[in-house]
């Protein structure tokens, strides 16, 4: 409850939690505290130590008629190696959004088009990045060497602190992705670094596809070559047919779960875990007319509709969604999904910063329990 308030919530009026009557002596006394730069904890520690996790971001969605548009526009607009990186950010509708320019949390998440024959100049930072391709042919990015060819709806790494540049071959189609990174983590860590290298583009200097031609065997490690030693998944690029595979493979035999549908993680190989230290990304399929039940997590997720047409409710609230449009889910917001289509499975692409909540032993869940697990939809 911010400081100078006269509402009091009725559950802070209980034993532990802080309910001093202010008096002029006590006025006084915050005045000569603040003269020397200290404070009483109980004017503010029921506003920093909420009962349960309050988000100060909001469910967004942006729609990718739009976007796509806007990214279009761009290309006539800026040149690549003017902006950098000519991406359009996705802000969060919110005031942290904007200040922290964060899609959802600590995510930070744009959109790029490229036009064949254009690059975005080689350069690394701290912060991990990982791609979702929404369109196009002939994109590829470079990964300290490593040339990695892109397809619609494959999904790539930048691991934090990687040399990397992108672009779209000569005779190529006009590529559009989306771009996930922890910059507001790693600016509110203060830890991000940022170098330019010194050529526009790196000379690649394996074979085209080595990583993912040697790792990404479902279930094959590969013998003979160097020992992969980073802390980050060597496959780096995941491809649409053998994750919508994987995911026709499990429905065969599985049930999957009442709230994602069935649903399949993008993991190192080499440890079963997340891909990238401090994002971890999903594809789930909700079969025609799939009803999701509602759950709430720490940590946030950006999603991407892979294929296929739904909505969500995102804290009461309902979301309508088609292929690429983008939406998040914010930390402890209840949320439940929906195909809206009778005979075709709908796919949601999404990223998150669970990595990060499990490191730190924060990674909570709750499964509504009230109305048969469904939210009560104010719109
Ligand atoms: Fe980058
Ligand atoms: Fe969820």
């Amino acid at each position: 409850m911010a400081e100078g308030s006269t509402i009091i919530d009725p559950r802070d009026d209980v034993l532990g939690r802080a309910r001093v009557t202010d008096t002029p002596e006590l006025e006084s006394f915050y005045q000569e505290l603040a003269a020397r730069n200290a404070g009483a904890f109980w004017k503010r520690a029921n506003a920093i130590e909420p009962w349960e996790p309050e988000t100060r971001y909001r469910p967004t969605l942006w729609r990718y008629a739009e976007m796509r548009d806007m990214c279009l526009r761009a290309l006539d607009l800026v040149k690549p190696e003017e902006a950098g990186r000519r991406v359009v950010t996705l802000l969060n509708d919110s005031d942290a959004g904007r200040e922290n320019t964060a899609v959802c949390g600590w995510l930070f998440s744009g959109m790029q088009a490229m036009r064949p024959g254009e690059i975005t100049p080689a350069h690394r930072h701290t912060a991990s990045a990982h791609r979702f391709i929404m369109e196009g042919k002939g994109a590829y990015t470079v990964v300290d060497g490593h040339h990695i060819t892109l397809g619609a709806n494959d999904y790539v790494l930048t691991p934090g602190g990687c040399w990397h540049d992108h672009g779209v071959v000569a005779d190529g189609e006009v590529s559009i992705w989306q771009d996930g990174l922890d910059i507001p983590l790693m600016n509110s860590l203060e830890t991000n670094f940022y170098a330019v290298y010194d050529q526009p583009a790196q000379t690649a200097a394996f074979p085209a596809d080595d990583l993912p031609l040697s790792y990404g065997g479902a279930a094959l490690r590969p013998e003979g070559v160097a020992a992969w030693e980073k802390p980050y998944s060597p496959v780096m690029v995941y491809r649409w047919e053998a994750t919508r595979d994987a995911l026709w493979s499990l429905a065969k035999v599985s049930e999957g779960t009442p709230f994602d549908g069935h649903m399949v993680r993008y993991s190192n190989p080499l440890t079963g875990g997340w891909a990238l230290q401090t994002m971890g990304a999903h594809m789930q399929m909700l079969k025609p007319g799939f009803r999701g039940k509602a759950h709430r997590h720490t940590g946030n997720v950006v999603y991407n509709v892979a294929a296929g047409r739904g909505y969500s409710i995102i804290g009461g609230e309902r979301f309508d969604w088609g292929t690429h449009d983008i939406f998040c889910v914010p930390a402890w917001v209840w949320h439940e999904h929906v195909n809206l289509d009778a005979s075709e499975e709908a796919f949601l692409f999404s990223f998150n910063d669970f990595p990060v909540m499990e490191a730190l032993g924060v990674r909570i869940e709750e499964a509504l329990q009230d109305n048969d697990g469904h939210q009560t939809c104010a719109s």
